[in-house]
């Protein structure tokens, strides 16, 4: 049962005496900032009574006069300025933790709309290297599906992979002009990564050496700008500001310049690149000349493509399985390719895109930029095939809700994409699930000491062995001497180490940015999976010492007291998982989850430190204290299942 939403069901009904939109004023009941308040705790007296110009204290005196909550309830206190405090029964809030006993689902409700929903997420840019930023999309999108599907939605996971990009014209010009055959042979997909670096790098080069005079240019007159404003004397607070702007302007170019001069001695002081630089010197339009081959259906291109696709899933299968990440559908730009033309014959046909400098748009009230459908050269692009994603998931699969895993920097062509559809006359619910960039503890964009974006499987290798370390180090750190054999540590930090990286990406509400820092990923005592993994099994550990058997604590006649505050505590919060993952569904948010967890983990250690359990006496008392561990223990599984990661019986 979802406590707080039944709550605001009641209160909407006492509400409707004194509002226009009791829904809205009823989700202001919110579980309580501290005991202390009660167990819930209703504002929306106060901004009702501004409304009406009354008090506040006598209008929340009102509500609670019509509010019937007399089943669940003790009588609701006015406190303050006009807060209602709620407290649950303690025999109604025991009964309902009772519930859970015997309940798979621990309570949770299955959905009362089942909605058809896809969530388009991880969708990485195949045959370059994967890298930490996919990692966000990927870990937030599986706890969302996860989520969605537990609560009884009907959802398909797709992987909407970047299959047809320009990166295959870098990887088939380099393919044809560098290629390691042997190197090719062994490892197929770090030889393509290469090349697709090296031919990156080599465009680039160029692109610099062209840029350079211009650049140096315009750092020396911005250096003269900047001189003359610092000579003026007694500077007002209008000069002040402009020779702020004319410096910070000095410093981004004189960035740009120094990266720019990098590029250029970094492929000039290695001879073999300065070599293969300088035979290439148009190496940005060939790589362009092969994609456009490829898309026009060049028979050697497309064998190239056809041949380098599977290797290219097999390595990103390879990471998902690891991760234990499972797509429904990998339907990847390729895909969509015979569709395009016919999207935007629709959409001219309809009068909603229309030619611009030789481009067809759409333009979209309120919106300088239009969204290009079809490139002057008339190719089609990104947006054109998103249109055609949409099409085919209305259609051929039935979807009414659309969720888009996608980094914010995305959040313009989401924008425009979405308005587009709905003008086309696709209406499902479409979502942009942003997220913020991985960063390094330097605040900026996670890079390896080489200046590298860190590759994916490294990082989780690199999270494994930092988990076997820890947990080697607290097995052998066990009074009685360690437990785990070897092959016991080498499954424990697996399940860390993947459940470390995964946790902290998770519990960061996902719009901000997020520092990539390894120092608190695995702490045993942070908000931390570790934490949380040792929370269960310790859980999992009582009962084990106990020699209390699982089943029949279950089935058994065992019933639940409240003989201390901390027990009514915990039993309060293991009955509030039903609408936390309402919430966390609601709002995409799986950070509302790791955060439930993390405090029902602290209500349990409050608990454990208050309450003795397999050395209390009373022998019902220890049974209703065995049954809280379990519960807990189920919970946060559950919880932890449902974010994708693992959890041990021992640690
Ligand atoms: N491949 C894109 C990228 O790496 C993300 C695709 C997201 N999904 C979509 N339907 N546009 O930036």
């Amino acid at each position: 049962m979802n406590i707080l939403q039944t709550l605001r069901d009641r209160f909407a009904l006492a509400l409707a005496d004194f509002t226009d939109d009791p829904q809205t004023f009823a989700a202001m009941v919110r579980p309580a900032q501290g005991a202390k308040f009660g167990d819930y705790q209703a504002n929306c007296a106060m901004p009702l009574a501004k409304q009406h110009g009354t008090n506040p204290r006598e209008l929340a005196a009102s509500i609670v006069s019509k509010l019937d909550l007399s089943d669940l309830c003790d009588a609701p206190e006015v406190a303050g300025p006009g807060f209602i405090n709620l407290s649950l029964q303690d025999d109604w809030l025991r009964e309902q933790t009772q519930s859970l006993v015997d309940d798979l689902r621990l309570g949770v409700p299955g959905t009362e709309h089942p909605r058809n929903i896809v969530v388009d997420f991880s969708s990485p840019n195949v045959a370059k290297p994967m890298h930490v930023g996919h990692l966000r999309s990927t870990v937030i999108g599986d706890a969302l599906s996860r989520i969605l599907r537990f609560l009884g939605h009907q959802v398909t996971t797709d992987n909407h992979i970047g299959d047809w990009g320009t990166q295959f014209g870098m990887i088939i010009y380099g393919y044809k002009h560098f290629l390691d055959e042997s190197a090719y042979r062994e490892a197929p997909v770090a030889e393509l990564s290469r090349l697709y670096r090296l031919v990156n790098q080599l465009s680039d080069y160029h692109t610099a050496v062209e840029k350079l005079p211009q650049l140096e240019q315009r750092v020396h007159e911005q250096q003269e700008r900047v001189d003359d404003a610092e000579a003026v004397e007694q500077p007002d607070k209008g000069h002040k500001k402009l020779l702020k702007g004319l410096r910070s302007e000095l410093a981004s170019l004189t960035e740009t310049l120094n990266t720019t001069r990098r590029n250029i001695a970094a492929v000039e002081t290695n001879s073999d690149l300065k070599q293969r630089a300088d035979g290439h010197p148009h190496i940005a339009r060939g790589a362009r000349d092969e994609t456009a081959k490829l898309h026009a259906g060049d028979q050697e291109n497309r064998q190239l493509w056809e041949q380098f696709m599977p290797q290219c899933l097999n390595a990103l299968d390879a990471v998902y399985d690891r991760l234990g990440i499972h797509f429904d559908l990998i339907l990847g730009e390729s895909h969509y390719q015979p569709l395009l033309a016919d999207v935007v014959t629709d959409l001219k046909a309809k009068s909603l895109a229309t030619e611009s400098d030789g481009a067809m748009c759409v333009f979209i009230e309120g919106n300088e930029a239009p969204f290009i459908v079809q490139k002057a050269d008339g190719a089609f692009n990104y947006a054109t095939t998103d249109l055609a994603t949409i099409r085919y998931r209305v259609e051929e699969l039935g979807v009414d809700t659309m969720l888009y895993v996608v980094d914010s920097r995305q959040a313009e062509h989401f924008k425009l994409l979405f308005t587009t559809a709905k003008k086309w006359g696709y209406t499902p619910d479409m979502q942009h699930i942003k997220f913020g960039t991985v960063m390094g503890k330097d605040r900026k964009p996670y890079k390896t000491r080489s200046g590298d974006t860190v590759g994916l499987e490294s990082l989780l290798d690199e999270a494994v062995a930092k988990a076997y370390e820890i947990a080697s180090a607290n097995d052998d750190a066990k009074p009685d001497g360690s437990e785990l054999d070897e092959q016991a540590r080498r499954e424990i930090s697996e399940v860390m180490g993947l459940g470390g990286i995964k946790y902290a990406d998770l519990h960061i509400n996902r719009e901000s940015d997020y520092v990539f820092d390894w120092d608190t990923m695995l702490n045993m005592k942070g908000d931390t999976a570790t934490y949380m993994q040792y929370a269960y099994a310790r859980t999992r550990g009582i009962l084990r010492k106990g020699g209390v058997d699982q089943e029949s604590l279950r089935n058994g006649q065992a019933s639940l007291q409240f003989s201390h505050a901390a027990e009514r505590q915990l039993a309060l919060k293991l009955c509030q998982f039903p609408e936390v993952l309402a919430a966390a569904a609601e709002e995409c948010k799986p950070n509302l989850l790791t955060q439930y967890l993390f405090e029902t983990a602290g209500e349990f250690s409050t608990f454990y430190e208050h309450c003795t359990v397999l050395k209390e006496e009373d022998e019902s008392l220890r049974l209703s204290r065995c049954l809280l561990v379990d519960l807990t223990g189920r919970v946060i599984q559950q919880g932890l299942e449902l974010l994708g990661i693992q959890t041990c019986e021992q640690l």
